[in-house]
């Protein structure tokens, strides 16, 4: 791009999405040293950096010529790490403050998207557990339950029973989920298909990714407690081209206008999760960041420089970007400890890597340690994110499935379905 010169990179956050996007920025002739906090094992040549509050960043990126700033997890968003260093001049990738409520508080989304006419599930918003457990006595189940913050997406309930919704209604009031549980919405439940569409969006102009699924439940055939993500893949063959349209012109177009009418400050990733239901898309919820794991399978298959792409939405020049896909699907797997999302044990071995590696796999990092003797040991729920391409998802679900089994830890969990819903239509 015309004028962009080579900058050094401060990336914010520790889990497999963020490796994707280092390995991705690494592959820019953009890309000068690579500074990431708190950083994980996955990418030897990036250099940690200890500073993990916004002031204590933007102090950082000030003192070392930072050159663009990008940040992966929501909750510094919310605390407004942008506003932080948009005041000092510093090149920074996201929403600001109150923009980052799109995530940060379903209640503000909600009315976000009732204001500004997006396709959504109908919701009440309750302060007063007497007043929600009434409503759910006259609508009935099934019914969603969604405590309103950051619930480090463990504050939905969907329940298909009354008895299901009473008890999620009772444990927000009784504080469950913390502070996000004191404001409680109860939302129609919608029926369909779940795709994630990720788009960046400079306020001006917005540029979807390519489409991708997660599968958020622990177990095989979508059963079991609710998860960060067990794999993804992309495309996700329910967002058809003219789905995809249906999308952008219903959804991703309204929000932009909506950022513009509201004032927002939107320079960041912007992700809908969205159902296919029989009446067309609708939103489930906003989230302001890449997806974990889906920006796995996802950047796995762009062809284009995520950094000019990413400096570009920071700048206010998003229209100057063109992104190019790989037309070949990706499929990433996720390899999880024994009994996450519960407890699980950490500092366990893990081998394999370099012959998952060898075998044509892309293996992303999430909850890995290198311990003092240089060993590599697991140290989070979700451990690893073995990712693979290839001519059809078939092909390459066999590639990253034939990685998972040459990794091994004591009582490593993963799903063996990942791609399942793609797979069969492929048949
Ligand atoms: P959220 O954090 O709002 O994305 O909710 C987490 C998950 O709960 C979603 O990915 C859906 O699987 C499910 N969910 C949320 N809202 C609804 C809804 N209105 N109807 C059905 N399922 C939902
Ligand atoms: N994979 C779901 C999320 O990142 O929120």
């Amino acid at each position: 791009m015309d004028g962009m010169s080579k900058m050094d990179i401060l990336l914010v956050g520790a889990g497999g999405r963020e490796h994707a996007i280092a390995w991705k920025m690494m592959q820019s002739p953009l890309a000068g040293k690579l500074y990431w906090a708190p950083g994980n094992p996955g990418i030897p040549q990036a250099i940690p950096v200890a500073a993990s509050t916004p002031r204590e960043l933007a102090d950082f990126a000030e003192s070392h010529g930072i050159g663009l700033t990008m940040v992966g997890p929501e909750a510094m968003l919310c605390e407004g790490i942008v506003d932080l260093f948009r005041e000092r001049g510093l090149r920074i990738v996201g929403p600001d403050r109150k923009a980052a409520q799109l995530e940060g508080s379903k209640a503000f989304a909600k009315e976000f998207m009732a204001r500004h006419g997006l396709p959504t599930g109908k919701a009440q918003v309750f302060t007063e557990r007497e007043s929600a457990l009434k409503y759910l006595d006259q609508v009935g189940a099934p019914i969603v339950v969604k405590a309103d913050g950051l619930a480090a997406g463990k504050g939905v309930v969907v329940a298909a029973d009354r008895e299901t919704a009473r008890a999620a209604v009772e444990s927000c009031f009784e504080g469950a989920f913390g502070k996000a549980g004191s404001r409680v919405l109860l939302e129609e439940c919608l029926e369909g298909e779940e795709a994630s569409i990720l788009a960046l969006c400079d306020g001006k102009t917005i540029i979807p990714l390519a489409s991708s699924q997660d599968h958020k439940r622990a177990y095989d055939g979508d059963r079991g407690p609710n998860t960060g993500g067990m794999g993804a893949y992309s495309p996700a063959p329910v967002v058809t081209p003219e789905r995809m349209e249906t999308i952008r012109q219903r959804i991703l177009l309204p929000f932009l206008r909506g950022v513009q009418e509201d004032g927002l400050y939107f320079r960041g990733i912007i992700y809908a999760g969205i159902m296919m239901t029989q009446d067309g898309p609708k939103l489930l919820e906003f989230n302001v960041r890449f997806g974990d794991p889906e920006t796995q399978a996802v950047l796995a298959r762009l062809d284009s420089d995520l950094v000019e792409a990413l400096a570009s939405t920071a700048d206010g020049r998003l229209s100057e970007v063109k992104l190019e896909w790989s037309p070949d699907p990706a499929v990433c797997v996720v390899m999880a400890s024994q009994g996450y999302p519960g407890a699980y044990p950490k500092g366990l071995p893990i081998q394999g890597i370099d012959q998952a590696e060898a075998a044509g796999c892309l293996v992303f990092h999430a909850g890995t340690r290198r311990r003092e003797d240089g060993v590599l040991v697991t140290h989070g729920g979700r451990v690893l994110g073995v990712t693979a391409r290839a001519a059809t998802v078939r092909q390459a679900v066999e590639k990253a499935y034939q990685g998972v089994s040459l990794i091994h830890w004591d009582g490593v969990e993963y799903r063996r379905d990942i791609a399942y819903r793609a797979l069969n239509r492929e048949k």
